[in-house]
């Protein structure tokens, strides 16, 4: 299946910069999954959604100079993007290629492992990604997957603008099919496609005054601002005051902010796969 352009949070610049400060962000989080994978030097490994980096770098120093990374990623300017992000850390056994996460047309069973980080939040069919990607692991190979749910972002105190704000992107991502609590269900999701040994851990933060992700809600509203109005979410004058109110509470240093909850799952690809229906 291939959606030309159900990807949530769109492309444009602003995007890109967020994603390119998001590969710092979470890379900590990240690499104490990847730690607990136990991924193997030598390993042939597949990133899926990697955006403009993601964890490309690393994945390729932990699978090191005799192993591979492959990305793939569907917009082509990430894809570029990606390109030189492995260029600059210096990694050969990186490679990053233009493909869809529904369909990557990849050989099963012929990677040691497969990762995907905060695409599944993004998209209208979840379920078919995640047997796309468990179709891609050789049995007992591993899979790590890492998502967000928005049960966790908030802030204290209340602001009423906020819970507008969410309301409407809530709305408007559900009418794209996108569950932004997919986090909780991520274990159903790959016990659904066969995965065995499952573990899930999840994490959370405060964004305090400065954090580049403290204004994260504000981000996400800039990117389908246009979307939230024109389809009746919400009224330009609300959006505006509303977008005003917040700006004041995120700069208030008295305010707190979370991160939404990340969920980290690993588990195992059994020797005989069997997919529930
Ligand atoms: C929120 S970004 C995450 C990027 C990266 N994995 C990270 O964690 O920093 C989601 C990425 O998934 C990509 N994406 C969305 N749908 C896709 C699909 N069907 N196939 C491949 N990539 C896809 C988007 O273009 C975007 O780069």
């Amino acid at each position: 299946m291939s959606e030309p352009d159900l990807y949530l949070l769109g492309r444009a610049g602003p995007e890109e910069e967020r994603l390119k400060r998001q590969i710092a962000n979470l890379a900590p989080d990240s690499d104490q999954q990847l730690e607990r994978v136990g991924i193997r030097p030598g390993e042939r490994v597949v990133d899926l959604g990697c955006g403009p980096g993601g964890v490309l770098h690393l994945l390729g120093k932990r699978v090191g100079p005799n192993g591979s990374v492959l990305g793939i990623e569907r917009d082509p300017n990430f894809v570029e993007l990606a390109r030189r992000f492995v260029a600059g850390h210096a990694l050969p056994q990186v490679d990053v290629r233009e493909g869809d996460a529904y369909a990557t047309g990849l050989p099963r069973r012929s990677f040691d492992g497969a990762h995907m980080r905060l695409v599944l939040v993004n998209v209208p069919r979840p379920e078919l990604i995640v047997l796309e990607m468990v179709s891609l692991v050789r049995p007992g190979g591993w899979i790590a997957s890492f998502e967000a749910d928005f049960l966790g972002h908030i802030c204290d105190p209340p602001l009423a603008a906020w819970d507008r704000l969410l309301a409407a992107y809530v709305a408007y991502s559900a009418a794209r099919g996108i569950d932004l609590n997919i986090g909780r269900r991520l274990h159903r999701l790959f016990r659904n496609a066969g995965i065995e040994a499952i573990s899930v851990d999840a994490v959370e933060h405060v964004y305090p005054p400065g954090h580049d992700r403290r204004p994260i809600l504000r981000d996400f509203i800039d990117n389908v601002r246009g979307g939230l109005v024109a389809e009746g979410f919400i009224g330009q004058a609300e959006l505006d005051a509303d977008l005003e109110a917040l700006d004041q509470h995120l700069a208030d240093p008295n305010v707190l902010v979370t991160s939404h909850m990340f969920f980290r799952l690993t588990g195992r690809v059994p020797e005989a796969l069997v997919i529930k229906a």
